[in-house]
C-alpha cells in the first residue's frame, strides 16, 4: 500500500464540546449530541467538556465539578461510546490553554470585536466582563486546531466562532509561511439545529433560562417531560399543511421542529401528518414521542449519576489519549514559532 492509500483510508477528525454550566437539555441533544453520535462511525471523534470556557463567567467550584461530571454523563447516555471516541474535560489537557495564548497573539482585536456571542453575554456592562469571556473564541479555536480537526459539529449559534477559527488558522499559516492548520468545516443540522424555549418561541432553549418549564432536561423523568410539553406555550390555531404558514407562529413552529428532529422527519412531513389537528392532539403525540426517544437516555443518566467513579475513569482515560494526540502537534507549533 502506497502513502496515498494510507492517507485515503485514515479517518478525518471531528472535535466538539459543550460547557458544563448547568443541565444538558433537549436543545443540546438535538442541536449537538445527536449529531455527535452519528459521526462516531465515520470519523475519529474527540468530545470535550469545556470547563475552561465555563469559568469565563463565575462558577461555584463545587457546582462546576458536579456539572463537568454531569455533562460527561450526558454525552455517554446520549450514545457517545468512550471506547471509540475520546471523551475528556478541557482543563485535563493543559495544551488547550497554552495554544489559546499563542492564538491570542495571532487573532486581531478587530476580529474579536465583531463576535456577537460576546456582545450578547457581556450585555450593557462590557467593562465588567472577564477578559476570558472576550477571548473565549481564541480558546475555542485552540480546542479545534490543537488536534487539527477537520470537522466541527455545532448548533447554528457557533458558526461565527468557526469562521474566526478559520481566520486564525489562515493567518497562522500565512504569517509563518506554512501549510500547517486545516480549514475546519462546520457540520450544522438543518432540522432541529435551533431548539427554542417552550415558553417563548423567540428565545433559544438554554441552560441559563430561569424557568424550568422552558426546557426539557436530559435528567427529566417521563412525567416531567409530559408535563412540560403539556404546559408549552402554543396558540389556538390548528396545524397547517405546510411549514411556511408557521412563519409568524414561533411556538407552534418550535414544537413541529422538535417533533421532526426527534422522529428524523422533515418538518414539512410533520405538518402534512398533523394538518388540521389542534395542539391538544399534537402535544399528546409529541409527548409520547419525546418520552420514547428520551427515556433510554434519562435512565442511563440516572445509572451514571449513581456511579461517579465510572464517569471519572472515562474522563481520565480520554484525557490521556487526547494528550497523546496534542503533544506532538504542540511541539511542531513551538518549532514553527521559534519557541525553544
Ligand atoms: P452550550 O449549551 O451553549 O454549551 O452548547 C453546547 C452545544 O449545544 C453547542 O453545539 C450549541 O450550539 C448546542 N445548543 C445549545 N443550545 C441549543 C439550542 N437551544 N438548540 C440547538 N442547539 C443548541
Ligand atoms: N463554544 C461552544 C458552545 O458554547 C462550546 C465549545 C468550546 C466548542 N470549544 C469548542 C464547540 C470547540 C465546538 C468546538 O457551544
Amino acid at each position: 500500500m502506497g502513502n496515498k492509500d494510507i492517507k485515503k483510508t485514515s479517518k478525518e477528525r471531528v472535535f466538539s464540546g459543550a460547557q458544563p454550566t448547568g443541565n444538558m437539555h433537549l436543545g443540546n441533544y438535538l442541536g449537538a449530541l445527536k449529531n455527535w453520535v452519528r459521526l462516531q462511525d465515520d470519523y475519529e471523534c474527540l468530545y470535550c467538556v469545556v470547563d475552561l470556557h465555563a469559568i469565563t463567567t463565575f462558577q461555584d467550584p463545587k457546582t462546576l465539578r458536579a456539572n463537568t461530571r454531569e455533562a460527561a454523563a450526558a454525552y455517554i447516555a446520549s450514545g457517545i461510546d468512550p471506547k471509540t471516541s475520546i471523551l475528556f474535560n478541557q482543563s485535563a489537557v493543559p495544551a488547550h490553554a497554552e495554544l489559546a495564548w499563542i492564538f491570542n497573539c495571532v487573532a486581531r482585536l478587530g476580529w474579536l470585536n465583531r463576535m456577537t456571542q460576546f456582545k450578547d453575554k457581556a450585555g450593557k456592562h462590557k467593562e465588567r466582563a472577564s477578559v476570558g469571556l472576550y477571548v473565549y473564541p481564541t480558546l475555542m479555536a485552540s480546542d479545534i486546531l490543537l488536534y487539527k480537526a477537520d470537522r466541527v459539529p455545532v448548533g447554528e449559534d457557533q458558526k461565527q466562532h468557526l469562521e474566526l477559527t478559520r481566520d486564525i488558522a489562515q493567518k497562522f499559516n500565512n504569517d509563518f509561511g506554512v501549510d500547517f492548520f486545516p480549514m475546519v468545516e462546520p457540520v450544522i443540522l438543518k432540522e432541529g439545529a435551533r431548539v427554542m424555549s417552550l415558553k417563548d418561541g423567540t428565545q433559544k432553549m438554554s441552560k441559563s433560562d430561569a424557568s424550568e418549564l422552558s426546557r426539557i432536561n436530559l435528567t427529566d423523568d417521563a412525567d416531567t417531560i409530559a408535563k412540560k410539553i403539556r404546559k408549552a406555550r402554543t396558540d389556538s390555531e390548528p396545524i397547517p399543511g405546510d411549514v411556511e404558514s408557521l412563519a409568524a407562529r414561533p411556538e407552534a413552529l418550535n414544537l413541529i421542529t422538535i417533533y421532526g428532529a426527534l422522529a428524523d422527519k422533515p418538518r414539512a412531513d410533520v405538518c402534512t401528518e398533523f394538518a388540521g389537528k389542534g395542539f391538544a392532539d399534537f402535544k399528546a403525540a409529541l409527548s409520547d414521542l419525546a418520552v420514547a426517544k428520551l427515556s433510554p437516555i434519562t435512565a442511563e443518566m440516572a445509572r451514571l449519576r449513581a456511579d461517579p467513579g465510572y464517569v471519572d475513569g472515562i474522563l481520565k482515560d480520554g484525557a490521556g489519549r487526547a494528550n497523546a494526540l496534542a503533544s506532538p502537534i504542540l511541539k511542531d507549533i513551538h518549532k514553527i514559532i521559534g519557541l525553544t
